[in-house]
């Protein structure tokens, strides 16, 4: 007889007990390969359960192979602990949830982590309730994205970007990446120029698609594209130097794109946050037929709600929505839906002018205190500024962050071939006190 004990007032029900009961057994080695079990008439008989009771318990067994049922001769135990090598993790070994940060490591001076005004909070807690009582599409959807979120990105983005779009030209995308992603298997067979020093994620992903990645001068007029397939730029605010592609340098890169018949991949990630001057125009504005325009939520809403927005030329724009629709990729219905309300609701232009206040604030305190030991590479503008200084240095300060429990990134980790060194501040997600702890650490170090 099985050592089972069956609960009838018990809500799971019988069948699944059972199962359940001779799995452990198994599990624990008091069942064993090629151990024999009562036949279902006689331990239903002995557990005084109907026979489907116990069919049912064997037959799941059987499907999930712990149990084979030989014919004529019963039902016996194939799979145990000392035969099989999967075996459920001991409790000990379960990776437990960190419950605070890594200790020394409290904030991360990056640039990918922007300003968070909580004052806009009640804004955003709207957006989400609207989510989960609006009713979802019923099938996979338009792949181009929900309609009533690209006729607002079509207008804001004529509005802040001076691109004259109609809703179906845009593409809503989980982000950068995803775009990018989303355009590599379009373009003909080649390798794609990318920054250097660049977008770290993007080059990763022009390698992930078994792509070469040529290194294209960050600042330099660009005349040849040699046989690249694309270019991909950030030309309104260079990651990481900070510069803004000057007017010449964008026709130049134009004109090298069409002789090599190539594209021109434009990453917008945070062209809002000029706090001198109005943000600089789209590059896509000056030739629509050459350039793949990227744009992001990750730096005006948050990194996590994934969420961006693709502008291809007409042929491309077809091949990339034929290749979305086949294969079920979009962005998830909920973050758009959020980005929707966000977007009408004017929150996202109130969390845009708050957050560039604060770097308007932020970039100066920075640069007041790095310049006496080290060289702004562009503009200020954004979220993060990037200072020149040799390899030594630069690691000694960053060590010296560290050590104080700031991570701040060095510039030689976005280089290739260009080997410009130094460090890459990110002022956006931290607070004001941690700032001025993480350059006092900084600066501490670069004047010892
Ligand atoms: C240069 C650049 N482009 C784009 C992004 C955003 O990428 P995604 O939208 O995939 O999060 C970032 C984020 O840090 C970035 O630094």
């Amino acid at each position: 007889m099985l050592p089972v004990t069956l609960d009838r007032t018990s809500a799971e029900p019988l069948p699944a007990q059972l199962a359940g009961q001779v799995r452990a057994l198994v599990l624990a080695g008091t069942l064993g390969t090629g151990d024999r079990l009562p036949s279902s008439r006689a331990l239903a008989a002995d557990l005084g359960v109907s026979r489907a009771v116990t069919e049912q318990a064997y037959d799941q067994l059987t499907a999930e192979g712990w149990l084979e049922a030989r014919r004529g001769s019963g039902t016996y135990v194939t799979a145990s602990r000392t035969t099989t090598t999967a075996t459920a993790p001991p409790v000990t070994t379960r990776p437990t949830r960190p419950t605070s940060r890594p200790t020394g490591l409290t904030s991360r001076l990056d640039t990918g982590t922007p300003f968070f005004d909580t004052r806009l909070e009640p804004g955003w807690r709207r957006a989400w309730r609207e989510v989960s009582v609006a009713a979802p599409p019923s099938g996979y959807d338009d792949p181009r994205g929900l309609l009533e979120l690209r006729e607002a990105l079509a207008a804001r983005l004529g509005r802040t970007r001076g691109l004259d779009l109609h809703p179906d030209e845009i593409i809503v995308t989980a982000g950068t990446t995803d775009g990018l992603r989303a355009l590599l298997p379009e373009l003909r067979p080649g390798p794609v120029a990318v920054e250097d020093p660049g977008y770290r994620a993007a080059a990763e992903t022009v390698l992930t698609y078994g792509r070469e990645v040529i290194d294209l001068p960050a600042v330099e007029t660009v005349g040849d594209l040699g046989d690249a397939v694309a270019a991909y730029v950030t030309p309104a605010h260079q990651h990481p130097l900070g510069r803004v592609m000057p007017a010449a340098d964008r026709l130049a890169l134009l004109e090298a794109a069409r002789r090599a018949d190539a594209v021109v991949i434009e990453d917008d990630y945070d062209s809002e946050f000029r706090y001198d001057v109005a943000p600089v125009p789209a590059m896509a504005r000056l030739d629509r037929g050459r350039v793949v325009y990227l744009g992001t939520a990750a730096k005006s809403v948050v990194p996590t709600l994934r969420l961006g927005w693709l502008v291809a030329p007409p042929d491309l724009h077809e091949l990339i929505l034929h290749r979305r629709t086949i294969t079920h990729a979009g962005a998830a219905w909920p973050s758009q839906r959020a980005l929707l309300t966000l977007l009408r609701d004017g929150w996202l232009d109130r969390a845009v002018r708050s957050a560039r206040r604060v770097y308007a604030e932020r970039a100066p305190r920075v640069a007041e205190a790095m310049s006496p030991y080290a060289t702004l590479a562009g503009p200020l503008a954004g979220m993060y500024s990037t200072w020149l200084l040799p390899e030594t240095d630069a690691r000694r300060a960053r060590d010296a962050a560290r050590a104080a429990g700031f991570e701040i990134n060095l510039l030689s980790t976005y280089a290739r071939s260009s080997g410009l060194t130094g460090l890459v501040i990110g002022f956006g997600g931290v607070t004001d006190a941690e700032l001025d702890q993480a350059l006092a650490a900084v600066t501490g170090a670069l004047g010892a």
